[in-house]
């Protein structure tokens, strides 16, 4: 055990994932110099399952219990929405490095604080923006970067998933507002806006917004629920409260506009994803249903080219240096972002430098945007956002 020890706090569906990108990058790369210890989460055996899958050395049910141990080093949140908030500041507070899971809060004033708290803190720290880490989004946010789009124009973010879609999963704490904050705004809607910002820089207005309760009651469980997963649910039903889908039109402060939309209930879906940039002299759009390459299209002298096929090879970003196999036109998607992310909080942490790619004050920036469009979708009117403070 060392002062690198690693803990996971809340051991469900993205724990997992958390734990997963741990143990690949630390048998790959011992120089990162960290160690598995904890598994924490309120059901023992959620804990002791994953405990044991990925090799950590022991597990905890309280993570102040965790916060406490000077043998831990680095956490990473991955408790419901609500407690993120209350465990992160604490987390800080103990010297620890910390990754929060999306969202950094429930609302952009709470974000505010733990960002304050965050430059004050002795640790490193981090929000979970894994999907700027897959290689067609970096390449497409470098081309833009570089000008090669010209200047940025328009971008088309859509989010499509079906895991709500089922009215017979069981209500749980991603159903009400007080524990979840917006439904599927904040939950998706928290990395289309996240990469909207990437790509685009800051948001200054979002014009208008909608949301939808499509399922407005769901099935209480008998017993405890993780992930999106059925459990024999009791006769009982509660209120939905927070959004099944949602869009927005957003004005950046570059004056170039976005559209964003994001749905839990998209039948057949799964978790798709797709982003479009439009620029002056060219576009670029990505799909992670195709997830090997994403396409261009350059204006030439002769007029608009074609798209042509950007196919992920060694020197595409992430895949020479951190994929598992870094071979031309191989697919890389959710699972490894998540490994690319913990990689380079690793790495900053090692180093001693700040954890840049999917910061604190991005986990903020992004709540800002959020609130805005929930402000705008509740009132019907544009809300502005005070991205310079
Ligand atoms: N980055 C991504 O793409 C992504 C994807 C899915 C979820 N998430 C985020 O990850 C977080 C967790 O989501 P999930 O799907 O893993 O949820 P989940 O319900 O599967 O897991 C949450 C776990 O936290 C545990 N827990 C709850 N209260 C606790 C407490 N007080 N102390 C200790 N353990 C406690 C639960 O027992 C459960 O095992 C959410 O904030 C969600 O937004 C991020």
């Amino acid at each position: 055990m060392s002062e690198s020890g690693i803990a996971i706090i809340g051991a469900g569906m993205i724990g997992a994932a958390h734990a997963a990108g741990y143990r690949h990058h630390l048998a790959r790369f011992p120089g990162l110099g960290a160690s598995l210890e904890t598994i924490c989460d309120a059901n023992a055996a959620q804990a002791e399952k994953l405990a044991a899958t990925y090799g950590f050395a022991r597990t905890a049910g309280d993570w102040r219990e965790v916060l406490a141990d000077p043998a831990i080093g680095i956490v990473s949140v991955c408790l419901p929405n609500f407690l993120h908030t209350e465990v992160t500041r604490a987390a800080l507070a103990a010297g620890k490095h910390v990754l929060c899971e999306k969202p950094l809060a429930l609302r952009a004033a709470e974000a505010r604080e733990t960002w304050r708290l965050a430059r004050q803190a002795r640790g490193n720290s981090g929000t979970v923006f894994n999907y700027r880490r897959i290689p067609a989004v970096a390449d497409i946010r470098r081309r833009v970067a570089a000008g090669e789009l010209g200047d940025p124009v328009q971008i088309l973010i859509q989010y499509q998933c079906d895991y709500a879609a089922d009215p017979l999963l069981p209500h749980s704490w991603r159903y009400e507002f007080d524990r979840a904050g917006p439904g599927a705004l904040l939950d998706l809607g928290t990395h289309a806006v996240d990469l909207a910002r990437f790509i685009m820089g800051d948001v200054a207005q979002v014009i208008g917004a909608a949301a939808t309760i499509s399922i407005p009651e769901r099935f209480l469980p008998l017993g405890t629920t993780s992930g999106h997963g059925h459990v024999a649910l009791s006769d009982e039903k509660a209120r939905v409260d927070n959004d099944d889908v949602m869009s927005a039109l957003l004005r950046f402060a570059s004056g170039a506009q976005g559209f964003m939309t994001a749905s839990r209930v998209a039948v057949g879906t799964g978790n798709r994803f797709q982003v479009e940039v439009y620029g002056t002299k060219g576009t670029a759009r990505f799909s992670n249903e195709t997830p090997s390459h994403f396409d261009l299209a350059i204006l030439g002298e002769a007029g608009p080219a074609p798209f042509q096929r950007m196919l992920n090879r060694p020197g595409s970003p992430y895949v020479g240096a951190l994929a598992a196999v870094p071979h031309d036109l191989v697919p890389i998607g959710y699972a490894e972002s998540f490994g690319f992310m913990i990689h380079e909080f690793l790495s900053a942490i090692a180093e001693g430098r700040p954890f840049e790619n999917g910061s604190i004050e991005d986990g903020y920036r992004a709540a800002q945007v959020l609130d805005a469009i929930q402000a705008a979708s509740e009132t019907g009117a544009p809300v502005a956002v005070d991205w310079e403070n």
